[in-house]
């Protein structure tokens, strides 16, 4: 069995108005009926392949999980008492599952076109975890974006999980790096970006952490130790779990592993980062315009509009984003979606 741990933290501010701290980015119907986190379940829902899935969310979010994914009868939900970055909640998941049981670390926070491509890829990244490999899922990257993760791929690992499929050795894997190093990777043309899905076994993600931040791997045990199980819920003893320091799996794991591997995959994903991304993974006119709700276009080009109550009529506009949400209207050029999150004023209020 691959055991899916979906990760749903947070707040998805470049999605403002629609995504807020209350409600945030994975429990929104962004692309399609389904919202992010019910497409991050469904993708898992394949008992042959998948055990029960476990669900690391913080408190704040629990309801959200339980209204979406109410209808799973094995599910596991672990209830963080506050949000702390992914090393964390994906350690302590690590800590509740056996040593050999193999783990699919899913975010919920992005849309994949293409579930049969993600199955096939997740069963040969699970057959090189059983291996012993920290794995990654990458596609060649296109852009020098620097808001993903970067991994250069090193030798082949031929004959891996059913069909046979290639995976690769990691020699460098790089989060986030600055635009100058994104552009060079670039050019070097041997690096992915990395999707933010990974697999391990549950025991060689712990030895990782023992080997470079030895105090969350112990601060974890301890919280999975004293900690209650409440129905399907789990709480880490907060005393212990609220000492440990907010990191990312990629920068505390990832970036030193000795062993991490690689699975090129192309299935239609988008990390739906914000409008303008959004707007590109839903299905568009033939002037690459999309609308949600009462709007009216003319002569428009790659215009994004979405209201849910007002009508909304735009004329001879290009590369624009316009969101209206109840009080709350949202004007942007494409290029400048990436910044809504600094719109303190309106997100903060
Ligand atoms: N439970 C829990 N607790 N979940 C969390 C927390 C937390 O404290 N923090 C983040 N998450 C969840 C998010 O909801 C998301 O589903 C997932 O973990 C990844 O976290 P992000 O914060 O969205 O990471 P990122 O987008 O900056 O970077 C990662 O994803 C990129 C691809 O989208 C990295 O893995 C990059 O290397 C990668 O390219
Ligand atoms: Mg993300």
């Amino acid at each position: 069995f691959i055991h899916p741990v979906i990760l749903c933290g947070g707040n998805g501010k470049r999605l403002w108005p629609r995504s807020l701290a209350a409600r945030p980015k994975p429990f929104l119907p962004l692309v399609g009926d389904c919202t992010l986190f019910e497409q991050a379940l469904d993708r898992c829902d394949n008992r042959d392949i998948y055990g029960a899935p476990v669900i690391v969310t913080g408190a704040d979010h629990r309801p959200h999980v339980e209204d979406q994914a109410g209808h799973v009868a094995d599910l596991r939900i672990i209830v963080e008492p506050d949000g702390r970055n992914t090393a964390r909640a994906i350690a302590l998941a690590a800590a509740m599952l056996p040593d050999d049981a193999i783990m699919l670390f899913c975010p919920s926070d992005h849309h994949v076109a293409d579930a049969a491509a993600f199955t096939k890829a997740a069963q040969t990244a699970a057959a090189l975890a059983a291996r012993g490999h920290m794995v990654a899922f990458g596609i060649n990257a296109e852009t020098p974006n620097t808001g993903f993760g970067y991994i250069r791929r090193g030798d082949p690992i031929e004959n891996v999980g059913p069909g046979g499929a290639t995976g690769y050795r990691v020699t460098q894997f790089v989060e986030k790096p600055d635009l100058a190093t994104a552009q060079q990777f670039l050019e070097d043309g041997s690096y992915s970006w990395n999707w933010g899905i990974f697999a391990f076994q549950a025991g060689a993600l712990l030895h990782e952490l023992e080997t470079h931040l030895p105090e969350m791997a112990r601060l974890v045990k301890e919280a999975v130790a004293q900690g209650e199980q409440d129905r399907s819920c789990f709480y880490p003893a907060a005393e212990h779990f609220r000492q440990i320091e907010g990191e990312s799996l990629d920068y505390a794991v990832m970036e030193n592993a000795k062993t991490a591997a690689m699975v090129p995959v192309d299935m239609g994903w988008s990390d739906i980062g914000n409008w303008s991304a959004l707007h590109n993974a839903r299905g568009k006119d033939e002037s690459s315009n999309s609308t949600l709700g009462k709007v009216e276009l003319v002569e428009c080009q790659n215009v994004a509009v979405e209201t849910d109550g007002p009508r909304v009529s735009v004329v001879g506009l290009q590369n624009v984003v316009i969101v209206v949400d109840g009080d709350e209207v949202l004007v942007t050029s494409a290029a400048g979606a990436q910044f809504v999150g600094r719109l303190e004023g309106a997100i903060n209020q």
